[in-house]
């Protein structure tokens, strides 16, 4: 494949990134909710894990010792995704030994992504959500150079700082000649509500940042999701928000992918 051809994946029909520019900003939490909103909508969804950094999604759906079956086809090796809450699930992560961090250098960094999306047998998917690495390198820029993507997502907190890394994650999807649509901000951790008081917000992290952000971007604000406790739990224990039924969290992920399959058609 020379540097200017695009990776072909014949069964799937939308490759979305998440992206952010700061890392812990709930990228992989907005990722793996939105592909089991979609999945229940009726969907093909694949869920890629492709933050080499740090992979989080076989935590989060609780597949972590799992270990994708590899069959050879002539020259090449072949893996079979994960599939889980009837996701289909590839990750770096399953790669990778626990509490071994990967040292990935120069081209080999760069071709990680495409090359796990490449070696994957995929059956029909109509929406692959993939979980970028956060930042702005090289490898970034080459998964956007060698992926067709139907539309992006930028995560951001509402803090100040990771608005300023969210504005350079999204100048990747506007590098000339590789425009990929931006369909919108996604606020996490956007404010606190106390169970005991359900019409209190508590805006820890500042207010209206995601708003800001998508106005700079011009493109909408699709959702704001709260700071809520079962939130971050359901992901450390490997199940999804909707095994927790935290309506407010559902609601917020259903409405996100109602505007997502609105603009990027099946
Ligand atoms: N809305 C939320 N409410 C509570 N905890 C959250 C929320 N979003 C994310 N988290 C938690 O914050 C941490 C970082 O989120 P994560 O999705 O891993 O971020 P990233 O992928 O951007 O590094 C995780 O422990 C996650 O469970
Ligand atoms: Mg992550």
């Amino acid at each position: 494949m020379n540097a200017f051809e695009k990776l072909s994946l014949p069964t799937v029909k939308h490759i979305i990134a998440v992206a952010s520019g700061k890392g812990g900003v709930g990228k992989s939490t907005v990722s793996a909710n939105l592909a089991i909103a979609l999945m229940r909508q009726g969907y093909k969804v694949a869920l890629v894990d492709a933050d080499i950094f740090g992979p989080s999604i076989p935590r989060m759906f609780g597949v972590e010792n799992a270990q994708p079956e590899v069959v050879t086809e002539g020259e090449k090796d072949i893996m079979f995704p994960i599939e889980k809450f009837g996701v289909k699930i590839m990750s770096i992560g399953f790669f990778i030994k626990r509490n071994q961090g990967l040292i990935w250098r120069g081209p080999m960094a760069a071709n990680a992504i495409t090359q796990l999306l490449e070696n994957t047998h995929w059956d029909e998917i109509d929406y692959m959500i993939l979980d970028f690495p956060p930042g702005t390198s090289d490898i970034q820029l080459t998964a956007v150079q060698k992926l067709n993507f139907s539309g992006s997502l930028i995560v951001t907190t509402p803090q100040e700082i990771a608005l300023n890394d969210a504005r350079k994650a999204a100048s990747l999807f506007k590098n000339k000649g590789l425009e990929v649509p931006i369909l919108g901000v996604v606020e996490d951790m956007s404010w606190f509500t106390p169970k005991p008081h359900p019409d209190e917000k508590y805006f820890i992290f500042g207010e209206g940042g995601g708003n800001r952000l998508a106005q700079e971007l011009e493109v909408p604000l699709l959702g704001q999701i709260p700071l809520i406790a079962e939130v971050g739990e359901a992901a450390d224990k490997g199940l999804s928000v909707y095994s927790q039924s935290d309506p407010i969290a559902v609601d917020a992920f259903d409405k996100i992918v109602e505007s997502l399959i609105e603009k990027v058609k099946v």
